[in-house]
């Protein structure tokens, strides 16, 4: 702390920036999510969104200790997406990386420091610890994706591009004036350079083979090959982290709550495909032994993000939990614990994607002045995932 006197309203607005920020940068990885090929980096995109937006929550707790009941509300706002929309604009995964962690984070981390330095260590001390948590936090996001970048972008061609898109985006956050720097015109996108978002198909590394189509479901007879497919399957969950990722991204006008548990609903879809990897691996197999089940993604980006959000937690979860039900009493019978304890972990989280359902359809419905009501929307999902999932157990389950 220096010895010049903080301005509590400009440190208010400070934290604003802040969470607001944490919040973008969770909905711009969530959007990316699908566009990342690299394994390894989509599960820590699924999990970094998660890591923001709980930054995000304690930072809007402070401000509302601090009296600001609605912190979205700060002049930058508009800048602050406008910078968002354009670091979405990246051509490639590795870029977006360089862009987001190299460029944006980075400024974020120096924001955090400032505020540290600058406000009152007694006046603001409960402030302090949560802009530090969320400074570390940042820092090791950016040395997260420091490594990534030496490791997946080494061709002297991604390096040119990774250096580009990151100085555009230094230039960008500088002249935008959201931490503390003089506003300037914005710098425009390199040529040629558009917004890919939303991404239509799920990209996978060049480790996957990958196929439209799901798995047939064994016998159950055959509990070898039965148990197999199932954890296979969760692993295939990776394709909801990515549909709910493109929901954070497109679904505008909803409050903050929503954007939060869809956060960690998507980050929750991503440990289950984890869960599936690690128990397949248990049982002598690894993940690149079989093809990547990528159609159900695919087909879903066709709807609105309203109805994919529906088809996922009114439909396809809310249907499973049957044969989840059913494969647990199976696993505990057969003594095979460790199944079916990790199963018992899944339908507990399940239950609340289910509930976020309930709680947040009516709500989309309304913030998009959606004419139909609430059971027409989930007649029309449920059709939907009829006519066009491409695993046939979801398919299945959706015609009872
Ligand atoms: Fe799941
Ligand atoms: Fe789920």
């Amino acid at each position: 702390m220096n010895a010049t006197t903080p301005d509590s309203k400009k440190m208010i607005e400070r934290l604003q920036v802040l969470q607001a920020a944490e919040t973008w940068c969770a909905r711009l990885l969530a959007g990316w999510l699908p566009g990342i090929a690299n394994w390894e980096a989509k599960h820590e995109a699924g999990l970094q969104l998660w890591q923001n937006l709980q930054t995000a929550r304690d930072l809007r707790g402070r401000l509302w200790e601090l009296r600001v009941p609605r912190p979205d509300r700060f002049e930058q706002s508009n800048m602050l997406e406008t910078v968002i929309r354009r670091l979405a604009s990246a051509q490639h995964d590795f870029e977006f990386i360089a862009g987001l962690h190299l460029g944006f984070k980075r400024a974020l981390v120096r924001a955090y420091r400032d505020y540290e330095q600058h406000t009152h260590a007694t006046w603001d001390a409960p402030s302090i610890p949560v802009v530090r948590a969320a400074r570390v936090q940042a820092e090791a996001q950016i040395a997260w994706a420091e490594k990534f970048l030496q490791q997946e972008a080494q061709a002297p061609e991604q390096q040119r591009l990774a250096t580009r898109w990151r100085e555009f985006t230094e230039e960008l956050v500088c002249a935008s004036g959201l931490f503390g720097t003089t506003a300037a015109p914005l710098p425009e996108l390199p040529p040629a350079y558009a917004c890919l978002l939303p991404i239509a198909n799920a990209r996978r590394d060049a480790r996957f083979k990958t196929q439209l189509q799901g798995f047939e479901r064994p016998s159950t007879t055959d509990v070898e090959a039965h148990t197999q497919w199932q954890f296979l399957n969760y692993t295939m969950e990776m394709q909801a982290a990515e549909t709910l990722g493109s929901v954070l991204w497109e679904t505008e006008g909803m409050e903050w709550e929503f954007y939060f548990d869809a956060g960690r609903h998507c980050y929750d879809e991503c440990r289950h495909c984890k869960m599936g990897e690690e128990r397949l691996n248990e049982l002598g197999h690894r993940l690149h032994e079989f093809p990547q089940f990528i159609g159900n993604y695919a087909w879903r980006q066709l709807y609105d993000p309203m109805r994919r959000y529906g088809m996922l937690t009114w439909i396809i979860e809310q249907d499973a939990f049957a044969l989840k039900h059913e494969t647990y009493k199976d696993y505990v019978a057969r003594g095979d614990a460790r199944s079916a304890e990790a199963v018992l972990y899944d339908i507990i989280d399940e239950t609340l994607h289910v509930r976020w359902g309930t709680k947040w359809l009516p709500e989309l419905l309304k913030a998009r002045g959606e004419a139909k009501t609430v059971d027409e929307v989930v007649a029309e999902c449920r059709q939907a995932v009829v006519e066009n999932s491409l695993a046939p157990a979801q398919r299945a389950y959706a015609r009872k």
